[in-house]
């Protein structure tokens, strides 16, 4: 009786609505309203959920130096049987305040003893069958009368050995050297360790003990995980705003992030805490620390990589207002407006300069074209306002050419964003960094926010977003079809607004399955796979199909901001004369949508139809089904003279036109 009911309701709503559906959307591509900035979609990498460490930094050992809290995290020792004193923990102390701690490892020849030490490495290692992987240490020994050898292996749960190498490092008394070796892995594991039995006689001192697959990005020795950087690669982006985030502002000045010190040799850059490892008591992260060995050279050389402007966010004097809190004082605040002004020269400077110099020492003599630079992290309040207006006036009169990208805080909406809108705007920023974390309601009925905005001065960089739906389902389900939809949706709005919101980065970008804090999140990976969420999906039509120009798009004579469930924003291409129309139908029903393109003839043309859809808003890509919401391409051929889209439930389209014949 109920179901009889629903289906008479369904009935009359789908008879009633058949004249609306019958309203076509009008396209004019020769109205540009807006120029679409090249760099427009981006992304926004920060070091979360394991995103560098144990993430896109593709070493293999976990607490390589000692240096983490615990020194011996991650690390497991077999000394049988016991000898008092077999590995200890050193600490040089002033004589390396950088990297003081190391191990010292005494053997003995004695027969059936035991002596080894294991790496867990990030939630386990993936090790690949045929695969070389590169190891190497820092290491001394007390004296010349030793003969310690070490027997590598990667080993899978159970101990069984998945190939290795017996090294002898020669014999360097009292002076620190570094060893390297290669083996090639027997078989493919995806939680395997690294052990190192010590054989032979006397003492061996080791320190930054490395192991990386050869496979890295762009084949680099201590480089990234190629299949992660891939997918960033893969949306052709136009920027890459990095370190963070929180990590910037640090839980405290002294955790905050601080680039002089993630550059130069690795052994020499100061590992400190991720703030995410203390941040949500119900995600603790005790094993989650910044090696640096992903620094700001790598960030510059990696934007480079994937043809995406860099955008270095820096402390701002402030750590994070949601934990200490701690400012630095105004007659103290020059060092930070320093970093600033030095990183530039480290980006662009040339090689004679001070801090070109280093960059070129680093293997990158060209400069880096930067030509943007973040003041703070959703920072906040007059205390902010008065820090950013001294690094402006320091940072514009020595270097004019460089935009200025300024916080709005941690919402989009409220007296502290007014407040800071305001201000950022009568200081003539040149971008207010605006985020979003909402739920997808929000980002479906601000799909309009920017129709009415002010034009002039201060443009808008969406700087974090992300649709946080309601759902229980758990981490990398949570990126479920109802928020990318909503995304896509509130997205047509930004293009429209092309001319206001110049550049927009989805936040965060990857979070490891085992080891996240924050979600939904971009991307998701465990140690074999990457798997683009139904958001990436969204963001990569959006990076690959920006266009040139903003043009009109309009139903009933208005925008299409959700009125019908529909939304829709229109580009071309000038340069290769093509019209991309995306439209988002987030209602449960197919509607029919009559689509007039003036000035083009589109009886006999191909549009080509890029379609993500799913009938179940809680459907999300998974490891198990990494494809279950990705792009379907088809092409139509269009037999009248108005091109008629059936706008699938819950579905998000991209419409290729060319222009021309
Ligand atoms: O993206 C996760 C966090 O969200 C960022 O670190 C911060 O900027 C925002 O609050």
């Amino acid at each position: 009786m109920h179901n009889r009911l629903v289906q008479i309701v369904t009935g009359l709503l789908c008879f009633f609505s058949i004249p609306l559906m019958a309203q076509p959307i009008v396209v004019n591509p020769a109205i540009k309203t807006a120029s679409i900035s090249p760099n427009m979609w981006g992304v926004f990498f920060e070091d979360i959920n394991m995103g560098a460490d144990g993430g896109i930094y593709a070493e293999m050992i976990k607490n390589r130096s000692f240096e983490f809290q615990k020194p011996l995290m991650g690390w497991k020792l077999d000394n049988k049987p016991f000898r008092e004193g077999a590995i200890t923990v050193q600490n040089r102390q002033q004589a390396n305040t950088n990297n003081p701690r190391f191990i010292r490892v005494q053997a003995t020849d004695v027969a059936g003893s035991v002596l080894s030490m294991t790496n867990e490495g990030f939630r386990g290692m993936a090790v690949k069958k045929d695969l070389r992987y590169d190891f190497s240490c820092l290491y001394q020994h007390a004296d010349n009368q030793t003969d310690v050898r070490m027997q590598l292996e990667l080993i899978d749960t159970l101990g069984k050995t998945l190939g290795g190498a017996i090294i002898q490092p020669a014999v360097s008394a009292g002076k620190w050297s570094k060893f390297t070796a290669s083996f090639t892995a027997t078989a493919t594991n995806a939680k395997a360790k690294f052990r190192i039995t010590f054989t032979g006689r006397g003492s061996i001192d080791l320190d930054m003990i490395s192991l990386f697959p050869e496979d890295t990005w762009k084949k680099r020795p201590g480089g990234m995980r190629a299949d992660m950087i891939q997918l960033l690669a893969d949306m052709k982006p136009g920027f890459i705003r990095f370190p963070g985030g929180c990590i910037v502002e640090g839980f405290d000045l002294n955790n905050r992030y601080q680039w002089k010190k993630t550059i130069g040799p690795i052994e020499e850059r100061q590992l400190i805490m991720n703030r995410w490892n203390v941040e949500f008591a119900h995600r603790p992260a005790p094993d989650y620390f910044q090696t640096f060995g992903l620094g700001f050279f790598e960030y510059f050389q990696l934007a480079e990589d994937i043809g995406a402007k860099p955008l270095p966010i820096l402390n701002c004097g402030m750590a994070c207002q949601f934990n200490s809190a701690e400012l630095v004082p105004m007659d103290q605040l020059d060092p930070y407006i320093q970093d600033a002004l030095d990183l530039v020269e480290f980006a662009n400077g040339d090689t004679n300069t001070v801090w070109g110099k280093k960059r070129a020492a680093m293997g990158h003599a060209a400069p880096f074209n930067l030509t943007m630079i973040g003041i703070g992290n959703e920072n906040w309040g007059p205390q902010y306002v008065e820090r950013l207006q001294a690094f402006t006036k320091a940072i514009r009169s020595k270097y004019p050419g460089i935009q200025i990208i300024a916080s709005s805080g941690t919402d989009p909406v409220g007296e502290r964003f007014d407040f800071l809108n305001q201000s950022l705007r009568a200081m003539q920023v040149d971008f207010v960094d605006e985020h979003y974390y909402r739920k997808p309601d929000w980002f479906l009925s601000n799909a309009s926010r920017y129709d009415a905005y002010t034009r002039n001065g201060s443009k808008v960089f969406a700087g974090e977003y992300a649709a946080h739906s309601d759902s229980k389902q758990t981490a990398e389900k949570r990126n479920n079809w109802q928020a990318a939809l909503s995304e896509a949706a509130f997205l047509t709005g930004l293009e429209r607004n092309a001319d206001v919101v110049q550049m927009a980065s989805y936040a965060p970008l990857f979070a490891h399955v085992e080891g996240w804090q924050w979600n939904p999140d971009l991307i998701w990976v465990n140690n074999q796979q990457v798997i683009g969420s139904a958001s990436y999906q969204v963001q990569k039509m959006y990076a690959l199909n920006k266009g040139t120009h903003a043009v009109t798009i309009s139903r009933n004579g208005a925008v299409m901001a959700g009125k019908d469930s529909l939304y829709a924003s229109a580009v071309i291409d000038a340069n290769t004369q093509v019209l991309l129309i995306k439209i988002a139908n987030v209602s449960a029903t197919t509607q029919t949508l009559p689509i007039d393109i003036a000035g083009v003839k589109m009886q006999g043309k191909m549009v080509q139809q890029t379609l993500l859809q799913h009938p179940d808003l809680m459907a999300a890509n998974s490891f198990d089904q990494p494809d279950n919401i990705v792009p379907v391409q088809t092409t139509v051929l269009c037999k009248s003279k108005t091109f008629t889209y059936e706008a699938k439930p819950y579905s998000f389209v991209l419409l290729r036109i060319a222009l021309k014949k």
